[in-house]
């Protein structure tokens, strides 16, 4: 009786070592060790046929080869799927389209800041930068804007515990400029200027850029030309430009930039809330006072001087309706811009 133990293992030794899918491991199982006709369960059930004297070591033979079984089926069962799924991993399709890398998009304040950079570069102009904490002096008081001036209020600052202040506007770095260089002067400023106000089209951060020209004899005519020539650049050809008059402390006369509203052509519409015209830029000519705080000479010399928020800009290039959707970090918002680099 031992002798049919041993035959059975052999059996199913052979057996196993040609199985090479999971499908036949479990027809394997059922031969084996199906509960009605598995091979060796039909052993165990021998047991009390067996002449009492073999008894004991045939039953212990036919349970060891049971367990035998059991786990040497799952074990091979396991290697066959560890195989399965080496396999999976190694295998490549080349005729899967290809996944494709997520590409970056420029935020729309940087585009215009990178446009405007470029028009006023071709009319010889240089960029020039300064610090975003201030003194008081450079923000403000040269600016013709002394301790408790009215037009203070005009912009919500934060100011520092040292005393300076986080630039509200770019037009120190004329003043940086016009104290550390000679006339003739042809700069922008661009970069980040903070006021304490928050709706759909202020923000705590924003961006500007200012432009400054000091020569002999530059008038307002000379004003109104670059500006008229950047407004055609930025926007298009056709479009027209006004000045109205307009006050800041820094510049006499002083006037504010209107386009006129590509989308209505001046008849009034929702995008300019009915005025036809849509504003953009402050701008004037350097006051004497300015000039004098820097040591330039203002009877020998004029300029001009404009300033703009970039956010404005890209709010009305590219119909942001809200200038907060700058500031909120979602990609679905930014990735509209991809490609207008
Ligand atoms: C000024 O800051 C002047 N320095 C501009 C200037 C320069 C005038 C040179 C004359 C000569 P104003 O406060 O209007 O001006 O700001 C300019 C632009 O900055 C505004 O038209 C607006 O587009 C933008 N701006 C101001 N505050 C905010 C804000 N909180 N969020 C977003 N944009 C703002």
């Amino acid at each position: 009786m031992l002798d049919r133990v041993k035959t059975l293992r052999k059996e199913f030794d052979d057996e196993l070592s040609t199985t090479k899918e999971l499908r036949l491991i479990e027809e394997l199982r059922v031969k084996y060790l199906g509960r009605k006709a598995g091979l060796a369960n039909e052993l165990v059930k021998m047991i009390k046929d067996v002449p009492d004297e073999q008894k004991s070591n045939f039953g212990k033979e036919a349970n060891i080869l049971k367990v035998y079984i059991e786990t040497v089926l799952d074990e091979h069962k396991k290697r066959l799927e560890e195989s399965r799924r080496d396999s999976e991993k190694a295998f490549f399709d080349i005729t899967l389209p290809g996944v494709k890398p997520l590409l970056g998009s420029f935020h729309p304040i940087e585009l215009v800041r990178r446009e405007i950079e470029d028009i006023f570069l071709r009319l010889g102009y240089s960029i020039a930068e300064g610090p975003e904490a201030e003194t008081d002096w450079n923000n403000f008081e040269a600016l013709n804007m002394p301790p408790h001036h009215p037009a203070r209020d005009m912009q919500d600052t934060f100011y520092l515990e040292n005393g300076s202040v986080l630039r509200t506007h770019t037009s120190p770095v004329q003043i940086r400029t016009m104290l550390s260089k000679k006339p003739p002067i042809r700069i922008i400023c661009p970069g980040r200027t903070f006021r304490c106000d928050w709706d759909i089209t202020h923000t705590p951060n924003f961006y500007q850029v200012e432009g400054l020209m000091i020569d002999v004899g530059v008038s307002l005519a000379d004003m109104k030309g670059t500006i008229d020539y950047f407004c055609r650049q930025l926007f298009s050809t056709e479009i027209i430009t006004r000045l109205r008059p307009s006050y800041f402390p820094f510049v006499e006369p002083g006037a504010e930039v209107d386009i006129q509203c590509q989308i209505c052509k001046g008849k009034g519409c929702r995008t300019c809330k009915n005025a036809g015209w849509l504003e953009i830029m402050g701008a004037g000519m350097v006051h004497v006072n300015v000039l004098e705080n820097v040591g330039i000479d203002s009877e020998i010399y004029t300029g001009f001087a404009f300033g703009m928020g970039m956010d404005r800009i890209a709010m009305l290039k590219f119909g942001i309706e809200d200038t907060r959707a700058n500031y909120e970090g979602n990609l679905r918002f930014i990735e509209q811009f991809r490609g207008l680099e």
